[in-house]
């Protein structure tokens, strides 16, 4: 008896953590499904994700199976993802992973359904999740259907008086087709299934759209995300059945049973419509948009019936909080800058070795306080937020389960300003886990990069089909090896940076002989790049030519930088570098040019600081600053040329006091990728670089004691 009292109470306890867990304590959830093979008996293994969000982190998730055979579960973890406390809310998104055994291909459903949502106006708390899970034989790929992959933070912030977008991922293992909707009541695929009028959600895109007109507070959002193929295919079951599946635009249907049709509009302006049934079992509404400025103002929209390989919900809330004084990115709102990655990007990784992705945020007038990050379990981030910035280092290391698995990261970063919270955009990128690296080198010198596969590091390779980024980069082959050489410019290299380097980025992608089947996922993806140091110098005197100075580090690669003299501001004629040191009387202006010596497409050289010394060595104690953070010191320079490759500036001569005749000039440069966001683009940076009175005072007291020469020789 006293044991099962003492059970009771522990049911008691865990029944009141239940009630307490589902009371307007919902944030929104997803599944995503993964098929993972045919076991020998027969059956499937099908990996099934779910991610919910709770204002506590309470793991009280179980999706039950509403139709089909759901199979049963051999495996199951759980896990906390992130978590968020800030004011209006705050969250806790947890994960489960159901690994099942299916004993059948045929279509089934599973559901999840409780109270309450977090309050929301137009919102009646209850909520439905649902998904459609078909593990048939698709015809174009002889596999079974992958249900799209997506993740979510559950709340994002934006000020009531901004346009804002929010880009959900969507994004198809498949490489099918995703499209986005609104979950519709009689599919119980949501729970109030409000469609939001101040919101307008483009299917196609899956990008939400936020207008100045929505109120402030919660906005609760249901939607639902399907797949289709590109091409018409047919899905297949063991039971015989065989259900077709077309292309989204091409589907009409016109069985009197369901009689949905809709058509496209040939306007540009409204290029969708759909119409309504008139049966009284389905009332549904289509509508048409006329107006031209937000011509998908979605007051009764409500999409077809599905015809999709898989559907799936995807639910979160928008939280509209006060106006912002600016809504421009990078101000009050927090904004992504390089080496961020781009919404959508798919990193390839491999198994049990450690991924690195790094995201920078910034905002001017506010503090970043975090950016938080929802992805696979056990994904770690180290944020450092400091003032206007904040940086976030995330890393992963796939596991063999995760092995030709696609998981999605999206991040957002927040900042600060007195009782105001700021979300930037939302950004997700795509994990693609493949096989372990094999053997390659790259080198890098100026102005090329040659990367060599060894082929036999890679088994299976075929060196007939594989290319670089470019499509028309082929590369070349001898019994050993794959050879690439390609200049920074071409191939679809494309240019990154961060504080240190400027990166040049390629990859060698495998590509199908175009008279075979068609598979759409690449098996071959190998990552490549050159690091450059962005920073260089380039240094001329008055005494002493030097040859173009090269500056090394890390044995990564080098550019070069000539500063040369020239007679006159016409820059037409150089001054010989035999006749060097040149003389110069001083007060009389010198022209001096820096240029790249292999200008780069796409980057821009930025002089940072000039400085005279006595001697050949800029860090000498006695010296004069010309140009200091990109803020010219000196009040004779004149800049007569700064575009992307070359500075041209002159200035007056001038004399050291006391007995040091000869000048030295060093420039420190630095190269960064064209862009609004750089240190290049940043200009001149007025911190604590502005000049010491006394080197002012050390000029004007040179100036004063004039005609005399700087000069050596005769
Ligand atoms: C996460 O890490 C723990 C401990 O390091 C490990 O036991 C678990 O398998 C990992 N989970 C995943 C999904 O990799
Ligand atoms: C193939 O090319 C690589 C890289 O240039 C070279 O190291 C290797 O010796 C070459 N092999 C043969 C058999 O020529
Ligand atoms: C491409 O595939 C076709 C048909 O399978 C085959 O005949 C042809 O030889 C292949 N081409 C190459 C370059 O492998
Ligand atoms: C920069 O200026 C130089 C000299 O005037 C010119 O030759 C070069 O084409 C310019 N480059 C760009 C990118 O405008
Ligand atoms: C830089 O900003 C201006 C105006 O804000 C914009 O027009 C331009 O496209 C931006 N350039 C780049 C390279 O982002
Ligand atoms: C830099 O700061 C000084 C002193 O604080 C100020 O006089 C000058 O105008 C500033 N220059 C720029 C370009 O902001």
């Amino acid at each position: 008896m006293r044991v099962t009292t003492l059970t009771m109470m522990h049911m008691s306890v865990f029944l009141l953590l239940v009630s307490s867990a589902s009371a307007s304590h919902y944030y929104g959830g997803f599944l995503t499904f993964t098929p993972k093979g045919l076991n020998p008996d027969g059956s499937l293994t099908v990996e099934i994700l779910y991610r919910e969000a709770y204002r506590i982190c309470f793991p009280y998730q179980t999706w039950y199976c509403y139709s089909g055979n759901c199979g049963i579960t051999t495996r199951s973890v759980t896990g906390q993802i992130a978590s968020y406390s800030g004011p209006s809310y705050s969250w806790c998104q947890l994960e489960t992973i159901l690994i099942k055994n299916v004993p059948t291909d045929s279509p089934f459903e599973m559901r999840e359904a409780s109270c309450c949502w977090i309050y929301a106006p137009n919102n009646n708390a209850q909520w439905n999740l649902f998904a459609h899970i078909d593990l048939g034989t698709r015809s174009d790929t002889g596999k079974p259907n992958s249900s799209p992959v997506t993740t979510i933070l559950p709340a994002i912030r934006v000020p009531q008086n901004c346009q804002r977008e929010l880009k959900l991922l969507a994004h198809d293992p498949d490489a099918d087709v995703v499209r986005c909707r609104y979950g519709i009541l009689p599919n119980i695929e949501c729970g109030t299934c409000y469609q939001h009028p101040d919101f307008f959600l483009d299917e196609n895109s899956c990008t939400l759209t936020h207008f100045p007109t929505a109120i402030t507070g919660t906005h609760v959002f249901e939607l639902v995300l399907e797949d289709y193929p590109e091409q018409s295919i047919g899905v297949s079951h063991r039971d015989g059945t065989q259900l077709p599946r077309y292309p989204w635009t091409s589907y009409s249907q016109t069985t009197t049973s369901s009689p949905w049709q809709w058509f496209t509009s040939t306007t540009t302006s409204t290029p969708w419509q759909w119409f309504t049934s008139t049966t009284t079992s389905t009332p549904w509404q289509w509508f048409t948009s006329t107006t031209t400025s937000m011509p998908w103002l979605a007051t009764t929209t409500i999409s077809p019936p599905s015809n999709a390989l898989s559907s799936i919900p995807l639910q979160f809330i928008v939280q509209v909080d006060q106006s912002v004084p600016s809504c421009a990115d990078g101000e009050y709102l927090p904004m992504f800058q390089s080496p961020t990655p781009e919404h959508g990007k798919i990193i390839y990784a491999a198994v049990n070795y450690e991924l690195a992705i790094k995201v920078k945020a910034a905002a001017r007038f506010s503090t970043l306080t975090n950016i938080f990050i929802s992805g696979p379990l056990n994904i770690t981030k180290v944020v450092n937020a400091n003032g206007n910035t904040a940086e976030a280092v995330i890393k992963w290391t796939p596991g063999s389960d995760g092995f030709g698995e696609h998981f999605p990261v999206c991040f957002v970063a927040e900042s600060v300003l007195g009782s105001s919270f700021y979300n930037s955009e939302m950004r997700c990128v795509v994990i693609v886990v493949g096989h372990t690296t094999g053997e390659a080198t790259v080198s890098c010198n100026e102005m090329t990069m040659t990367v060599e596969i060894e082929k036999a590091s890679i088994p299976g390779l075929n060196d007939g089909f594989v290319r670089l980024k470019d499509p028309l980069c082929t590369l070349m082959s001898n019994s050993t090896h794959i050879i690439g050489t390609m200049s920074l410019n071409t191939c679809g290299t494309e240019i990154e940076e961060d504080d240190e380097s400027i990166i040049f980025k390629n990859e060698i992608v495998s590509f199908e002989n175009t008279s075979t089947i068609i598979t759409r996922t690449s098996e071959l993806n190998i990552g490549f790049s050159c690091k450059y140091p962005k920073k260089g110098k380039a240094s001329f005197s008055f005494t002493v030519h030097k040859p173009p100075y090269v500056f090394t580090e890390n044995g990564f690669g080098t550019f070069a930088y000539q500063f040369e003299l020239f007679t006159d501001r016409l820059f037409n004629s150089m001054v010989d570098p035999s006749a060097y040191p040149p003389q110069v009387n001083l007060g009389e202006m010198i022209y001096m040019q820096i240029a790249a010596t292999s200008p780069i497409l796409n980057t821009v050289l930025y002089v940072d600081s000039c400085r005279a010394t006595p001697y050949d060595d800029p860090n000498y104690p006695v010296f004069y600053s010309i140009i200091e953070n990109g803020c010219i010191v000196d009040n004779t320079v004149v800049v007569y040329e700064n575009n992307n490759t070359m500075y041209k500036f002159g200035m007056e001569a001038f004399k050291f006091i006391g007995l040091h005749e000869r000048v030295y000039i060093t420039c420190s440069v630095i190269l960064c990728e064209a862009g609004n966001h750089t240190r290049c683009s940043q200009g001149c940076v007025n911190g604590t670089a502005t000049p010491a009175p006394h080197y002012r005072r050390r000029r004007a007291a040179i100036t004063e004691t004039s005609s005399h020469f700087i000069s050596q020789g005769p």
